[in-house]
């Protein structure tokens, strides 16, 4: 079971993109006062994409999905959700999308499926047997007859994305999901993010955290004081650098042999002693090859994650204190 979400992962992520642009953002911009929340921001999300909205605290974020919703007017620009400007036909295109912004709005008296029950009301009824494939779904199943009074944080951000998913939507976008969810529930939203790509839904997922975007999306936008900085892959983010870490024996020697190369100058040690350098040729296995024929031995060699994270600092290096 797991392997086969696993593999589903992998496939999903794999495969071509789709050419259908399923949220088109055409310089958006917000202000507030002097303040450009929001500045002039143009991005292209496809179908099946497991799109990262990522940015510092105070980026612009929530400020955007708040407009791609139609909640608030954008001070210029626009929006389009499956070909169709939103101001203009928000009733035809909002129940195609389904929304989690910031801490979802839960009644804590009530149990989690009544409080999926009060919000089908509101949307007209959903299915009966469509509550219990949700719970199953966002991992609540056996807790659904609980007051949401008694949930975890993660708990409560799965009930809000229970609700997003409520009308079955083609679009889910998700304003910072991970909120209080542990590693395991990490990857557990992972997968399903995944599961629900490959369904041919689209995502799109804030996070001021890389590490979590690095995890659950395929695709990433970062934006800083409300600018688009980059819009790349996760892998193209790490391969651009192409650092590698390395742990070997006798790492002050093995440094001062890389630092001798024309490709290793920038080599230096990260704190736990292991060797973080770019490689002949940009791969990893020259550079195994290169330590195991001057007499080293590897223990392990992979392209250095915190790699990301300085990309992302760098980026949003005036904000780095708010990043955390
Ligand atoms: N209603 C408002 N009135 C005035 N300024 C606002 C308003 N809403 C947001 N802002 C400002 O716009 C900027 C962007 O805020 P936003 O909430 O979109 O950031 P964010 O990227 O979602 O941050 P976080 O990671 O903290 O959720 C901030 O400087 C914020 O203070
Ligand atoms: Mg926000």
């Amino acid at each position: 079971m797991v392997d086969n979400v696993m593999a589903m992962a992998a496939t999903s992520s794999m495969r071509e993109r789709s050419d259908e642009v399923v949220l088109r953002l055409q310089n958006l911009t917000k202000q507030y006062g002097k303040r450009l929340a929001v500045d002039n921001l143009s991005l292209n999300i496809h179908r099946g994409d497991v799109f990262g909205f990522l940015g510092p605290n105070g980026a612009g974020k929530t400020t955007t999905i708040r407009m791609v919703f139609g909640l608030i007017t954008p001070t210029a620009g626009s929006v389009e959700i499956l070909g169709k400007d939103v101001l203009h036909h928000r009733a035809e295109v909002l129940p195609r999308v389904g929304a989690l912004i910031e801490t979802p709005a839960l009644y804590l008296y009530m149990s989690g499926l009544n409080n999926l029950k009060a919000v089908a009301a509101t949307l007209g009824g959903v299915p009966a047997k469509r509550y219990d494939a949700i719970l199953e779904l966002v991992g609540l199943k056996g807790r659904e007859k609980d007051r949401v009074r008694t949930y975890s944080l993660g708990m409560k951000q799965r009930l809000g994305l229970a609700i997003a998913l409520l009308q079955d939507p083609e679009v889910l976008i998700l304003d910072e999901p991970a909120n209080g969810l542990d590693p395991a529930g990490i990857v557990e939203m992972r997968d399903l993010m995944h599961r629900l790509a490959s369904e041919g839904k689209t995502v799109l997922i804030s996070s001021h955290l890389l590490t979590e975007v690095q995890q659950i999306c395929s695709r990433v936008a970062i934006i800083n004081f409300g600018k688009l900085i980059t819009e790349t892959t996760i892998e193209d983010l790490t391969r651009g650098h192409g650092e590698y870490e390395v742990q070997v024996e006798r790492a002050q020697e093995a440094l001062q042999l890389i630092l001798q190369q024309p490709w290793g100058r920038s080599a230096h040690l990260s704190q736990n002693g292991a060797i973080i350098t770019p490689t002949p040729q940009g791969r990893g296995r020259d550079l195994n090859l290169f330590l195991g024929q001057a007499g080293f031995v590897v223990d392990t060699l992979a392209p250095a994650t915190h790699d990301l994270e300085q990309v992302f600092l760098q980026l949003t290096s005036s904000q780095a204190g708010d990043v955390k």
